[in-house]
Order: C-alpha cells, then sequence, then structure tokens
C-alpha cells in the first residue's frame, strides 16, 4: 500500500506536522479511497472503553455554564457513556435529526477528502482513542475529540447545513489556492468559537469542549482576547496549536455564523493576499471586543 502523505494544511490538520500521521492507514486493504473504513469495534480494549468513559464522565460534568445550550441538549444523543459508541447506533439517530453520519477514518485525512465528506453530510471520526498517559492532552485528535467535541451539533439543523457548507467551500478555497486562510476560520469558529447566549458567554468549538482545561479558560479567563467574528480578522490570524487560545472569536448564534459565511468567499480571499499576517495574540484597530466576562 503507498504510503499516505499529509499534505498541505488541512483544516483537520492541528498544525503542519512533519511527523507521520498517528493511525493504521493500511489496515490490511480496508480504508477506502476516500479515507473512510469499518469502525473497528472489535479492536478496542477494556481499557480504551475505559478511557473514553473516564474522559466522557469528566468532560460532561464540566459542561454547565460553559458549553452551549445546544451542545448541552444534544451530548445525551451520543447514546452510550460507559464504553465507546458503534457509528451506526449513533447514525440512526443523526441521520433522522440532520441527514448527517458519522464515518470512520484512520485518522487525519488530507483537505480535498476531509473537504468532500463534509459537502455530503458526512462526519469524519477517528476510530482510535488515546492511551493512558495521555488522557489529559493528545496532539492529534481521537475519537474523543472528534465524537465528544464535534458531534452533538450536528444534531443541531443550523450548524447542520453550516457544516455542510464548510465542506463545500473547502473544495473552492483548494481550487483557489486559499485552504490556509480558510482553516484558519474552520479553527477559532468550529474548533474554538465562543457563542454569545442569554444566560452568558459560552462555548461552541470542538476543541473547547473536548478540552478539561481550555473549557473555562476559554469562557471564564481575563487572560485571552474575546472579539466578535470578523471573517477577514479571523482568517488573518494565525493560530497557537500548543497551547490555550490567545484569542477567541465570538459569535451570537449559530444563524449569524450561517448567514456571515454565505457570501461568496473569492473577493475576501483576494483581498487577504494583500493584507498581512496577525500574530495570535494582539489586539488589532477595528476589533470588537465581545462583552465582558459575566459572573
Ligand atoms: N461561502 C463560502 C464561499 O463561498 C464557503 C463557506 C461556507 C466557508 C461556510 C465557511 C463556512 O467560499
Ligand atoms: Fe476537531
Amino acid at each position: 500500500m503507498a504510503e499516505i502523505v499529509i499534505q498541505g494544511a488541512s483544516p483537520a490538520v492541528y498544525g503542519q506536522s512533519t511527523r507521520p500521521p498517528r493511525g493504521d492507514y493500511a489496515r490490511g486493504g480496508q480504508v477506502n479511497t476516500d479515507y473512510t473504513c469499518p469502525q473497528n469495534y472489535a479492536a478496542y480494549t477494556a481499557a480504551d472503553h475505559d478511557i473514553y468513559r473516564r474522559l466522557y464522565e469528566r468532560q460532561s460534568a464540566l459542561l454547565p455554564g460553559l458549553a452551549c445550550d445546544e451542545f448541552i441538549t444534544a451530548l445525551p444523543l451520543l447514546g452510550v457513556k460507559t464504553q465507546i459508541p458503534r457509528f451506526e447506533k449513533i447514525n440512526d439517530r443523526l441521520y433522522r435529526a440532520t441527514g448527517w453520519e458519522v464515518v470512520a477514518v484512520p485518522g487525519l485525512i488530507p483537505e480535498v477528502p476531509f473537504f468532500t465528506l463534509l459537502a455530503n453530510r458526512k462526519f469524519p471520526v477517528t476510530d482510535w482513542i488515546r492511551r493512558p498517559d495521555e488522557f489529559d492532552y493528545v496532539v492529534e485528535p481521537d475519537i474523543f475529540h472528534d465524537l465528544f467535541g464535534h458531534v452533538p451539533l450536528l444534531f443541531n439543523p443550523v450548524f447542520a447545513d453550516h457544516m455542510q457548507a464548510y465542506g463545500a467551500g473547502g473544495l473552492k478555497a483548494h481550487a483557489l489556492g486559499a485552504c490556509e486562510q480558510l482553516s484558519r476560520l474552520y479553527w477559532y469558529t468550529i474548533e474554538f468559537g465562543l457563542i454569545q447566549q442569554k444566560s452568558g458567554l459560552r462555548a461552541y468549538g470542538a476543541g473547547i469542549l473536548s478540552s478539561a482545561g481550555e473549557l473555562a479558560y476559554a469562557v471564564k479567563s481575563s487572560v485571552p482576547h474575546r472579539i466578535a467574528l470578523n471573517l477577514l480578522r479571523a482568517m488573518r490570524t494565525r493560530y497557537k496549536i500548543d497551547s490555550y487560545q490567545k484569542t477567541y472569536f465570538v459569535i451570537d448564534s449559530f444563524q449569524q455564523l450561517f448567514d456571515m459565511t454565505a457570501p461568496d468567499f473569492t473577493p475576501l480571499y483576494a483581498a487577504l493576499q494583500r493584507l498581512t499576517e496577525l500574530p495570535a495574540d494582539v489586539q488589532a484597530p477595528g476589533d470588537v471586543m465581545a462583552s465582558a466576562v459575566m459572573a
């Protein structure tokens, strides 16, 4: 089997890495050309199920007052909490709710297959789980990050439509050579986005929602900047892959995110070519700071 090369800056890749991708991409020929594969359920050990159970238990206890309402409402739809769920079981509910499905992949996948799956309402979920010594932090997204972090909001119709639009937009960005810019938007919304709700500021980004440490930090700490989402600003801003974020972007609703990202990005990509990148940790002229953190 040919070596799989992860090329370019995939939005699913946590930064550009020179390390080989983690995960078994050979699988005795079971990986399809679109990178999907059967969820290797029989391969999970009792220890794997136990890690999932412990991660789920710790993280779900942290959510009240920090995670957005839509996420908290949908989380139980993942089903079993005490062991790794079977994707078919989740799909029974998810497909009926929004027409989305989760599909297993062996790990990070290149940008074009990733965008193509999203554009077809299929969300790629890495099927392996972190090792016990990685309980608090794992560099690559594993099944806990992908399922717990990303899948609950796919039950929300507006967010679900936004993810599909993002996939289609990714294919367009690829053709225009703008994947790097678009991946920053992904990072600052789908992975690390905050949302202003009636009850206060909350997280909706999967990277925050699946992190025990960053959840309270992102929502409550006085250290990071919190800026009302502005597409050009987010797409100019570099991001941190090895520490908590220095800057978070805040939306008012998923409808606002959907509407804001609906127009053709071609002129935005052209404008971005003439603008300098911004470091992750600065305030820039024109930034609208999101309202102060509420107690
Ligand atoms: N509307 C964007 C475009 O035309 C695509 C997109 C949709 C990007 C949703 C992000 C989120 O390129
Ligand atoms: Fe992710």
